[in-house]
């Protein structure tokens, strides 16, 4: 998968992923042994994937993240990927402070 042999104390960010092929790479990405991190538009999705994914034991959170939304995916992915100390807090097992519903 992506050419990335470990996916051990990896942080997996999939997009779209309340239902269809990006709920199943989330699995598949948590099977694997990822932390993963889903977004979608629905509420009620993000949740049932959360909880799925937690019930296979890794940890994960999901955002209501618009993904045609330029200012939304900005904003979320400024928390995630310029935010250092957001990542290190995620690793030491503490809840995200930024983009959230
Ligand atoms: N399912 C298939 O067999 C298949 C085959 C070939 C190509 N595709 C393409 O792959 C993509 C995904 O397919 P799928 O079946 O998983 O889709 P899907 O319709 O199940 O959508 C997946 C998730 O994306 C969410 N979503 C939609 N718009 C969004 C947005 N703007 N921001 C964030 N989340 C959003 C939806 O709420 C849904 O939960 C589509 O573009 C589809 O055309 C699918």
């Amino acid at each position: 998968m992506l050419g990335i042999r470990n996916f051990k104390n990896r942080i997996a960010i999939v997009t779209g992923a309340g239902s269809g092929i990006g709920r199943e790479l989330a699995l598949q990405l948590a099977a694997k042994g990822s932390d993963v991190i889903i977004t979608d538009i629905v509420r009620e999705r993000i949740d049932h994937v959360v909880s799925e994914l937690k019930r296979k034991g890794v940890r994960a959170e999901g955002y209501l993240v618009d993904h045609s939304k330029f200012e939304e995916v900005e904003k979320f992915s400024s928390n995630f990927f310029s935010n250092s100390v957001l990542q290190c807090r995620y690793r030491r097992g503490q809840q995200f402070k930024g983009t959230s519903a």
